[in-house]
């Protein structure tokens, strides 16, 4: 299966970066992941200015318009073309001497690849969560490819055959280790506000857009830690991870939180966001 690096369609183990590629040696390079529904893409107009917000974050200038025909190709050039997919995109400043500042010059590099993934079934499956503290950096609305801490933090989970972790921070729980979290309790759904504590996340912002059309009531309010033994629902959102039921949150030796079922207000927006993706 071939890669596209810089335009080209390559077979992956011909693929070539510099040493020095800035994302690489530092992290300097950022990442998305779109979603193709039995090979329909789905918000890449969501994605794709998300992608934009970040490069003008990291004051990189690159033109996200001209990955369009790119994007579609991936998913089209596949043998999986008409099943479920999605396609792993990264743009990185390129290369250049190693420096602690962006460098007036390098040629941007951009990599991108489309796999096969099930988006279909999520609503009957339901995941187990450890909680742990949130160690990222103080932007983590900027998607970057530098995801060390994310990734330690959720191999915690995984080595103790859980599915993901739960960050808090503060007192308060800021997202999941690669997915937007939210808490249902008395019918209010909470969701941690936009901002430099979490990703905007493009499911994020759909489910908040059909909880708007079903009349669920919503804040965008961070939901504390400490009232996790307290909330009636939990379900995660990412663009793998889909609308996720929690069944149990373990924090250190203790469950914090327990549910056999997804509750009713989870189902009603697994239902619609399945809608929403037909
Ligand atoms: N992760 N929060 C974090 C920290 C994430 O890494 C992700 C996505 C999300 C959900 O965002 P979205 O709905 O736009 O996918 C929230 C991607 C999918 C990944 O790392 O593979």
């Amino acid at each position: 299966k071939e890669v596209c690096l810089n335009r080209i369609w390559q077979k992956p183990e011909e693929a070539k970066i510099s040493v020095f590629d800035r994302g690489f040696m530092l992290g300097d390079s950022l990442y998305e992941v779109i979603p193709f529904y039995e090979g329909r893409v789905f918000a890449l107009e969501e994605h794709l200015s998300r992608l934009k917000y970040c490069l003008k974050e990291i004051s990189l200038d690159f033109d996200v318009e001209m990955l369009i025909p790119y994007i579609e190709d991936a998913v089209r050039r596949s043998d999986y073309a008409s099943n479920d997919a999605a396609v792993y995109l990264q743009v990185s400043r390129g290369a250049a001497p190693r420096s602690h500042f962006f460098p007036e010059k390098s040629e941007p590099i951009f990599l991108l690849y489309s796999f096969p993934v099930n988006l279909r079934g999520f609503e009957n499956k339901h995941w187990k969560l450890l909680i742990s503290e949130d160690i990222r950096w103080h932007r983590c609305d900027i998607k970057t490819t530098s995801y060390l801490a994310n990734t330690m933090l959720n191999d915690k989970s995984y080595k103790l055959g859980l599915d993901e972790t739960l960050l808090v921070k503060e007192g308060i729980i800021t997202e999941g280790s690669h997915s937007s979290a939210f808490f249902v309790q008395d019918e209010i759904i909470y969701t941690h506000p936009e901002g430099h504590q979490i990703l905007s996340g493009i499911t994020r912002k759909i489910v908040l857009d059909l909880c708007r059309n079903l009349g669920l009531e919503l804040r965008e309010e961070a939901f504390p830690f400490s009232e996790i033994a307290y909330a009636d629902e939990v379900f995660l959102t990412g663009t793998t991870t889909q609308v996720m039921a929690i069944s149990e949150i373990q924090f250190q030796d203790n469950i914090l939180f327990q549910s056999s079922e997804p509750g009713p207000i989870t189902r009603k927006i697994q239902e619609a966001f399945i809608q929403r993706t037909r």
